[in-house]
């Protein structure tokens, strides 16, 4: 696993932004994105290196890696449309694809979508952030290693911390779909970004804590090839544990 510490947010972004730079540059094709606030500096960078600098995503097709359930299509919040809001607008993607958080057969979305991201992957470069109980997706704590995408409930702490995207903390649906860990590591390259000491004490749980379901994103520590890029911030807990 490489970990990398940068000063701040920006160039944590650019840090990240290189390694999809490279891949796109040569010949991947299939993106893993994340939402949140995490990658919104790696999303800022990328636009600008595809106006300023020839990067060209037409022959991408990118993949979220999770949705909420029961937003209306077009809700500003839906993950689909913050994609596009933040990245997707502004950029040539050959095709954006995520779950179908409005279906009246939710567990029939949740497999179809499990078996897209298996039939057009493996994905080559999926990013990743993290919540502050070490989700990633929206895998929260007691997920399975080996899960699938799925439908599933969220903490009241993950919809605490997600309120700040919606009017308040009722607005934040309880239900989402999101990939399981088992679906975001057959991705060839996994790379996580975590800025500001909120994240310190998951960074530290999932780099160097046991590998436990407790802590979704320890199942970082069984994948062959990991990239995490955090801040200073996100850093604190790093040198206690040596990594
Ligand atoms: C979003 C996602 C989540 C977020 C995590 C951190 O698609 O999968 O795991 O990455 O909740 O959110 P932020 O970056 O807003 O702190």
């Amino acid at each position: 696993m490489d970990v990398i510490v940068e000063r701040d947010e920006a160039a944590c972004g650019r840090v990240v932004a290189d390694v999809f730079d490279r891949a796109v540059r040569s010949g991947a094709t299939t993106l893993g994105l994340a939402t949140g606030s995490s990658p919104l500096s790696v999303y800022r960078e990328l636009i600008r290196r595809h106006r300023e600098e020839g990067l060209s995503f037409a022959a991408v097709r990118a993949f979220l890696l999770d949705e909420y359930v029961g937003l209306p299509v077009g809700h500003p919040q839906s993950y689909a449309q913050v994609i596009r809001t933040e990245f997707a607008d502004h950029v040539d993607l050959g095709g954006v694809f995520g779950p179908d958080g409005g279906s009246s057969d939710l567990s029939s979305a949740a497999a179809a979508y499990d078996a897209l991201v298996v039939s057009s992957g493996p994905v080559d470069v999926q990013l990743l952030g993290i919540g502050a109980n070490g989700h990633i997706g929206f895998n929260e704590p007691g997920s399975p290693l080996d899960s699938r995408t799925r439908v599933t409930t969220l903490t009241s702490q993950t919809r605490q911390d997600n309120a700040r995207f919606f009017a308040g903390v009722d607005e934040v649906p309880h239900r989402v779909i999101t990939q399981g860990l088992g679906t975001i590591s057959s991705a060839r390259h996994l790379v996580l970004i975590a800025t500001g000491e909120r994240k310190a004490a998951a960074i530290a749980a999932a780099l160097g804590g046991p590998v436990t379901p407790e802590c979704p994103a320890s199942v970082l520590q069984l994948h062959p090839r990991v990239t995490v890029v955090v801040d200073e911030g996100a850093a604190v807990g790093l040198d206690r544990i040596g990594v």
